[in-house]
């Protein structure tokens, strides 16, 4: 895949210099794009089976039931944008229920994990053509000219949305109506506010993978970046921000350390924190209101019996 090939270096080069900014902050900070390396992708995956972790069965489990509502939304013909593919699991549930799709078009940064996806995708609908794109969805990117102009639908599943603030989050809705055109569609995935306990415990689960999954963060600048972290002198906290309304991912430092990190020195105080991951959670009107703002009216709120997450069906004109 020659995209995934031609954009290493330069996916190095932004890993770097996000790192070496972020760890220069006043509270220093590291996106969370940059978990997902192959062991960051297959950790995530792990979390997904997690008892403790609702997100990913409860989308599912709407996906299933109302596939044929959201195939509808789409229309005969469609090409279907993905933002973060990951493994394609949610497109799989999807897409049976698809009339007829002209295209299906995986985006996501982790070029080797989206080899993968493809492969399996291919070898399952030999008949669907399949198109993938490497590419960080959060700072926009070109749309390839080979992809069909027809009717197109936006998939943002897994309440990946979360990780942007309300003004990103309504910079890529609206970026989303330019890839799809004035006629086009939209279906994403929004967790929901709800106790914080069950929140704390989703992001803090009891064996632990999602600690590992924070930390592989410094695993992954220690081999990428030249970094000397030691991984054992960090924990992994998580933490509610009421007035963010999110979930927060931090690495606490143990202890007073130094570390470097391509050739430049980082001083950490006992329990300084890097902050990893911000995960919004919404409630339905207000989800309503960011997509209003970006353009999109909401046509359908798709969710479970408890009102722990909800897919939303956003149309560019009603
Ligand atoms: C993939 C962004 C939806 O925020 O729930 C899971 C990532 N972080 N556990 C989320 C994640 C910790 C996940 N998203």
């Amino acid at each position: 895949m020659l995209d995934a090939i031609e954009s290493l270096p330069r996916q190095r080069e932004a890993f770097r210099a996000d790192v070496l900014t972020g760890l220069s902050q006043p509270q220093k900070t590291i996106p969370c794009r940059w978990f997902y390396d192959r062991r960051g992708s297959e950790l995530f995956e792990e979390i997904t089976g997690l008892d403790e972790y609702y997100p990913t069965r409860t989308e599912t489990a709407i996906l299933r039931r109302h596939a044929g509502d959201m195939a509808a939304l789409c229309g005969d013909g469609v090409v279907l944008l993905e933002y973060g593919a990951g493994a394609g699991i949610k497109f799989e549930i999807l897409v049976d229920a698809l009339r007829a799709p002209r295209m299906y078009v995986p985006i996501d940064i982790a070029a080797d994990f989206l080899d993968q996806t493809v492969a399996r995708i291919r070898q399952r609908f030999p008949l669907l053509v399949t198109r993938p794109i490497v590419a960080d969805f959060t700072t926009g990117f070109d749309m390839p000219a080979d992809i069909p102009a027809g009717r197109r639908a936006a998939f943002f599943p897994g309440s990946t949305i979360g990780n942007l603030d309300r003004a990103e989050a309504a910079a890529l809705l609206r970026r989303m109506c330019g890839h799809v055109g004035r006629q086009g569609k939209a279906i994403i995935g929004v967790d929901l506010r709800k106790d914080i306990r069950t929140l704390i415990a989703a992001y803090d689960d009891g064996d632990g993978v999602t600690a590992a999954f924070n930390l592989n963060l410094l695993a992954r600048v220690n081999r990428e970046l030249e970094g000397n972290f030691a991984v054992e002198c960090f924990a992994h906290e998580a933490r509610w921000n009421e007035r963010e309304s999110a979930i927060e991912m931090h690495l606490v430092s143990r202890k007073r350390q130094v570390v470097s990190v391509a050739g430049r020195s980082f001083a950490f105080a006992e329990g300084e924190t890097i902050h990893t991951e911000s995960s919004r959670k919404y409630d339905i009107r207000g989800f309503t209101e960011v997509a209003r703002h970006a353009g999109w009216c909401v046509v359908a709120v798709w969710s479970d019996p408890a009102d722990r997450f909800a897919v939303f069906g956003l149309d560019r004109e009603t």
